[in-house]
C-alpha cells in the first residue's frame, strides 16, 4: 500500500504546544507528516522563516515521520508536488469552524484529490494561539507552559527589551 503523506500548514509564529500537540497526533495516523511554514510577503512575522523551521526542527526531532518544510503559493499545489494526500488542521473550538470550512472547501475545490482532516487538540489548549503568545509576551506576560521551552528561550531573547520595559513600567 502506498505511504499516506499529510501536511501540517501553517505560519506556526511561533510554534505552540498546541501545534506540537497537534503534530504528535498527526504523526501517529500518517504515514509521513510534512510540517509546512507559509513564507508569506505580505505579512511581518515576529520569526523569520529560517528561525521558524530550526525551532520545529528542533522540537520535532525525535518523530522519524516527520519533516519541516516551507512552501509559498498555493497550498495545495506544494501538497500535490511533495506527493501529499492530506492536509491536517486543528480546530480548538467551534469558532475555528466557519474559517476552517471555507477553506477546506476553497482547497477542495481547487484540487479534489486531496482531503482535508480536522484534528482537536487537548483541551488545555483551546484557547491557545500564536496571536496570543506574540502578544502577551511583548506585554511581559508568562507563557511557559504554552510553548515549548525553547520557544520561551527564543521569545524572551527576542522581546526582552520589550518585557523589561513593560515591567518597569507597570511596577511603577
Ligand atoms: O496558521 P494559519 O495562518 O492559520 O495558516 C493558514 C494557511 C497557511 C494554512 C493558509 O493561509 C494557506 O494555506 N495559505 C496558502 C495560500 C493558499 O493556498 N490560499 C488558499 C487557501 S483556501
Amino acid at each position: 500500500m502506498k505511504p499516506v503523506i499529510a501536511i501540517y500548514p501553517g505560519s506556526f509564529d511561533p510554534l505552540t504546544n498546541g501545534h506540537l500537540d497537534l503534530i504528535e497526533r498527526g504523526a501517529k495516523i500518517f504515514d509521513e507528516l510534512i510540517v509546512a511554514i507559509l513564507r508569506n510577503p505580505e505579512k511581518e512575522p515576529l520569526f523569520s522563516l529560517e528561525e521558524r523551521l530550526e525551532m520545529i526542527r528542533a522540537m520535532t526531532r525525535g518523530h522519524e515521520n516527520v519533516r519541516v518544510d516551507s512552501f509559498d503559493g498555493l497550498m495545495v499545489d506544494y501538497a500535490l508536488n511533495v506527493g501529499a494526500t492530506a492536509v491536517l488542521r486543528g480546530i480548538r473550538a467551534i469558532s475555528d469552524y466557519e474559517y476552517e470550512l471555507q477553506m477546506a472547501l476553497m482547497n477542495r475545490k481547487l484540487e479534489p484529490r486531496l482531503e482535508t482532516v480536522f484534528m482537536m487538540p487537548a483541551e488545555t489548549y483551546s484557547y491557545l494561539s500564536s496571536r496570543l503568545v506574540r502578544e502577551v509576551a511583548t506585554l511581559g506576560g508568562s507563557v511557559r507552559g504554552l510553548v515549548p521551552e525553547l520557544v520561551e528561550k527564543k521569545l524572551r531573547a527576542k522581546l526582552g527589551p520589550a518585557m523589561a520595559r513593560h515591567k518597569e513600567a507597570t511596577r511603577e
